[in-house]
């Protein structure tokens, strides 16, 4: 049987979201705010994110895949592009974790291409004992070294997103 050790507690993550939602919503102000949530590890996080900012955006979502089970393929696979027009707004890309840096490396390079005015990062989770890529992630609301995390939107096989709070999953 898997075991879950909890790791963030659903109190937890509802502060951190907040404070970072305020943060955003300060430095956005006088700019054109798209948030784009990469799916679907986001889907959580994006929903309780938007409602903690008060400044006027909008928001799309870009699919892209690169696990399968708990280890890397190695492979990016575009599933959804974004639907807005996002030349020269001020976009946000939301992910769940930033573990290897490898998908929102792949990510950035392609919505640099749709020639946005900015791109910034932000991150539920960075996740930093396996980064390969330099990448620069702007909000983060927790920083954890290693493990293999579910719940809250992060599966494992697809499974385990609907959990509340997450867990550090033993197999
Ligand atoms: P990266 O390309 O290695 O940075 O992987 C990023 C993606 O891998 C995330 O968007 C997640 O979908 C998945 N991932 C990485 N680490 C974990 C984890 O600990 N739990 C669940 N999913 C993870
Ligand atoms: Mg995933």
């Amino acid at each position: 049987m898997p075991e879950f050790i909890p790791v963030l507690s659903e109190q937890q993550i509802t502060d951190q979201i907040n404070k970072v939602g305020q943060k955003i919503s300060r430095d956005y102000k006088t700019k054109d705010l798209v948030l784009i949530g990469v799916l679907k590890g986001s889907f959580i996080f994006l929903s309780d994110l938007t409602r903690q900012i008060s400044v006027d955006h909008e928001i799309d979502f870009i699919g892209a895949s690169s696990y399968e089970g708990a280890t890397s393929t190695g492979q990016i696979v575009f599933t959804k592009q974004p639907d807005l027009e996002l030349e020269g707004r001020d976009i946000l890309l939301v992910e769940d974790i930033v573990d290897t840096g490898n998908t929102l490396l792949k990510i950035i390079e392609f919505v640099k291409l749709l020639n946005p005015k900015s791109i910034k990062i932000c991150t539920l989770i960075d996740k930093h004992e396996r980064r390969e890529v330099k990448i620069n992630v702007d909000y983060s609301c927790f920083s954890i070294e290693k493990g293999f995390i579910v719940g809250y939107g992060l599966d494992y096989n697809e499974k385990y997103r609907n959990l509340p709070a997450i867990y550090d999953l033993k197999l």
